[in-house]
């Protein structure tokens, strides 16, 4: 039994827990405002708001993509779909699209009015730039996105003087009419909302954002027994611990970004993962997730390869094991996961003194695209400018995400374009691409050298430079 509010209905349902909320809205609740399109988080047209309990007992809302959103994750939430901002007067985001010609056939309409909802409610900054970020899973195929821009823009401009602390923020914009009044009420409904513990069985299926997962078997997972990262709420932190970050198996991309430590240590690192897929996917997919599914150009496993992270893993009777994230892949899709372990923590130890980061990706599209090649550095140089260390990942030039070994020969070395040229010659050489859809294999090792040359070009402050 899955049980949660739906606009300002309480809803409980026997419904498969592995069900996508989509269905669920349309097809059962008969709500058709949520659009339904590619149905693999690509468009944004089925985007709703998720409202989630927080331990001082508010509620935090995140646009989501529901085509990808199991049911049974969003126990004891509050989903909000078009029709629960529906009403006389229209709410603030509406009006705007209106005054501001920003909607003709009206499609993606629903889904945009919901991401500028979520983005009112959640951002930490009100701001025009993070108003257009909070879009990039939106996509209009006839408005053209400059109204759609302006009437974001004319949103920042009415909330200017509201103030962002997440209590002060929520009554600021109910009164603004930014959410309908109805929404004071719901912290209170959620907490008396009974929700039934779900115990998982040896063959549950790990879901933790969905968002690999629902595009790869969803009529299978229909079937079968779940059990949900987002339940192990002890996996929910990010914490800066003497030299390291620690974070959580079950820590969201979008919550990585923007923890406070991520902002502090590695500010480089948040604003890169902007390019991982889009703000309605990274507000459930997680690191973890990014990992185990193995790809060989997952973004988060190519940044994280060359920070030199770690995996607590932890099995199924507490016990735990740690293994570098170099040692993770065993080839194309394989892990050193075993039958029911799950990746507990990731430890990223933090940029020693002189060192810096950066990171490259070329895709078809800027967001929503995985990568052709992607590559990130971390390049450590002594007082006297000379490389101490060099830790070089690229992805999609092999079966798995590649730690370019060997580099030590570079030790000792200035930093300058004939070493690059050397490094991005010897990246070139270790790299084994091969044809895809996403270019041939000359192009992309071909492509790869050029990243590393640019990793090199790069001015310290497009990473970190502590
Ligand atoms: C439209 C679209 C765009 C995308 N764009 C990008 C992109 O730009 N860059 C990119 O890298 N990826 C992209 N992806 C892929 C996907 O979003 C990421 O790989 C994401 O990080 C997966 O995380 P998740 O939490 O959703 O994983 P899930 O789908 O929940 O899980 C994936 C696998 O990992 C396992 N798993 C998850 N967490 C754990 C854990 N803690 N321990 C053990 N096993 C675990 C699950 O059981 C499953 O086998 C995109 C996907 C879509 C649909
Ligand atoms: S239907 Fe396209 S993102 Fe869900
Ligand atoms: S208004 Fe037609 S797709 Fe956006």
């Amino acid at each position: 039994m899955s049980s949660f509010i739906l606009n300002q209905r309480v809803i409980s349902t026997d419904e498969r827990p592995g069900m996508v909320l989509l269905e669920f809205i349309r097809g059962v609740a008969c709500l058709s405002g949520t659009k339904e399109a590619c149905r693999e988080g690509e468009c944004g047209a089925c985007t709703v708001l998720v409202g989630a309990k927080q331990a001082d007992g508010s509620v935090a809302y995140k646009a989501c993509a529901s085509c990808l959103l199991p049911i049974g994750d969003v126990d004891g939430c509050h989903i909000v779909t078009v029709e629960g901002l529906i009403g006389e007067p229209l709410t603030l985001v509406q009006r705007l699209i209106v005054e501001n010609n920003a909607s003709q056939c009206g499609f993606c309409t629903p889904g945009i009015v919901l991401s500028l909802t979520g983005f009112c409610l959640g951002s930490p900054a009100l701001s025009y730039e993070d108003a257009v970020d909070a879009l990039d899973g939106n996509i209009c195929r006839c408005t053209g996105y400059v109204s759609i821009r302006n009437a974001a823009r004319a949103l920042c401009e009415r909330l200017s003087g509201v103030d962002t602390d997440p209590a002060e923020r929520f009554e600021a914009l109910v009164d603004a009419g930014v959410v309908p009044e109805y929404f004071r009420a719901i912290p209170d409904q959620l907490a008396q909302l009974r929700t039934e513990p779900r115990p998982a069985g040896e063959n549950a299926v790990l879901v933790a954002g969905g968002t690999d997962l629902f595009v790869q078997r969803p009529e299978q997972l229909l079937e079968s027994e779940l059990c949900f990262l987002s339940d192990r709420c002890d996996l929910n932190y990010v914490r800066a611990e003497g030299e390291a970050l620690r974070v959580g198996g079950a820590v969201t991309i979008e919550d990585f970004r923007r923890s406070a430590p991520v902002q502090k240590h590695f500010p480089g690192v948040a604003h890169d993962l902007l390019r991982h897929s889009s703000t309605l996917l990274r507000n459930k997919a997680t690191l973890t997730g990014n990992i185990v599914n193995a790809s060989p150009i997952g973004d988060a496993a190519i940044i994280l390869l060359a920070l030199d992270a770690r995996l607590v893993i932890e099995n199924r009777g507490g016990g735990k094991r740690e293994v570098p994230l170099s040692k993770f892949f065993l080839g194309y899709k394989k892990t050193d996961l075993a039958c029911g372990e799950l990746i507990s923590e990731i430890v990223i130890p933090l940029l020693p003194a002189g060192a810096r980061y950066h990171f490259e990706k070329v895709s078809n599209r800027a967001t929503l695209d995985i990568a052709a090649v992607n590559t990130a550095l971390r390049l450590a140089t002594g007082p006297d400018g000379a490389i101490t260390g060099i830790d070089l990942a690229a992805g999609g030039v092999g079966p798995t995400p590649l730690l370019i070994g060997g580099l030590e020969a570079f030790y000792g070395r200035k930093p300058d374009a004939e070493t690059a040229d050397a490094i991005a010659k010897a990246a070139e050489a270790a790299a084994k691409p091969i044809d895809d859809i996403r270019g041939s294999a000359a192009y992309k090792k071909l492509l790869l050298g050029q990243l590393v040359r640019v990793h090199f070009a790069a001015p310290a402050a497009a990473g970190e430079a502590v």
